[in-house]
């Protein structure tokens, strides 16, 4: 009877699940701050997604993370980059599978800003091309969508001229819209290895004690053709899911972030919590603010101990 009154109804096939590529093969490494999640070269990550898919996983979201690093992110727009190799290979693989690929020049630069950077200053419009260039070897490869996550602004704008100009008119951009400036994003810095070595992101990305400001950055994505807007992180801004929901009629996507699960897992392995219990209950409340889907690194753990 609970069932059928339930409110809402969650559906696993609204989750996503990321994955930390890097260079070489046979490659398999634990991140410290992340539980469960490894770094793996190409060879295994078509395993791994493999396995997932037999699973029931049918989406995935790929950040890379290449051999070197330099000043204006080279390996970011490389056609031969690690995620325009691993985009190919999945593909290959596994035509069915849904690919949504990280848009950002963090993981390439090797200050770990995620735009050009001059002095001591993240450049906006300068960024833009090298981004939309980015966006274009993602959908070259054969990404189904692609993310930017650097919160420049113009970029959804920027990105969507150069996939119509070259061909890819298809190609929706699920836009990291109302990103925040957040301490949860700790673990997946040491997983990228992307934290800023000067400075801090809080001129381009969003001061947590603003809401409207959301709804802005919500807004101008839309206006420059973005498909599917992105509130991130996810527990500590349903208030920000809840609002865009009321807001937006597109697609909402939420973002539960490397801090987040890390807390979970640690909670679990500590006995402090029921994990799984954790886990059902804070993606069940990303839903109930609103979002239609949720990228989360619990995502093969809810397939496999079928959680939600
Ligand atoms: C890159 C990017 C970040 C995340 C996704 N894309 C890190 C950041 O902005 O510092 C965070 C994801 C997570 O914490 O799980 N810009």
């Amino acid at each position: 009877m609970r069932t059928l009154t339930a409110e809402i109804v969650t559906d696993k096939n609204k989750l996503i699940m990321p994955h930390f590529v890097v260079e070489g093969r046979g490659v398999r490494e634990e991140i410290p701050s992340m539980p469960g999640i490894t770094r793996i070269s190409v060879d295994n990550l078509v395993r791994d997604v493999e396995q997932d898919m037999h699973l029931g996983v049918r989406q995935v979201l790929l950040f890379g993370i290449p051999a070197v690093k330099d000043d204006r992110g080279s390996g970011a727009n490389d056609r031969n980059g690690i995620v325009q190799r691993a985009v190919r290979e999945l593909k290959k693989a596994f035509p069915d599978l849904l690919i949504i690929t990280d848009v950002c020049l963090c993981e390439y630069t090797d200050h770990g800003h995620c735009g050009v950077v001059s002095g001591d200053r993240v450049q906006n419009d300068p960024s833009l091309e090298l981004l939309a260039d980015t966006a274009l070897s993602h959908a070259e490869a054969g990404a189904d969508i692609v993310a930017p996550s650097d919160m420049m602004d113009g970029r959804v704008g920027a990105i969507r001229r150069v996939l119509d100009d070259s061909g890819h008119t298809e190609i929706p951009i699920l836009s990291y819209a109302a990103k925040y400036s957040s301490s949860f994003y700790g673990p997946f810095r040491d997983a990228a290895g992307s934290a800023p070595q000067f400075g801090d992101r809080k001129t381009y990305q969003m001061d947590f004690r603003n809401s409207r400001e959301a709804l802005k950055e919500v807004f101008l994505d839309i206006e420059e053709g973005a498909d599917i807007v992105m509130v991130k992180p996810a527990l500590a801004y349903l208030d920000i899911i809840s609002s865009v929901r009321e807001h937006v009629d597109l697609p909402l996507c939420a973002y539960n972030v490397s801090g987040e699960y890390s807390m979970v897992k640690l909670m679990g392995s500590n006995g402090y919590a029921d994990e799984w219990g954790l886990v059902a209950e804070i993606l069940t409340s990303i839903f109930r603010a609103g979002a239609d889907m949720i990228i989360s690194y619990h995502t093969r753990d809810v397939f496999r101990y079928n959680i939600l």
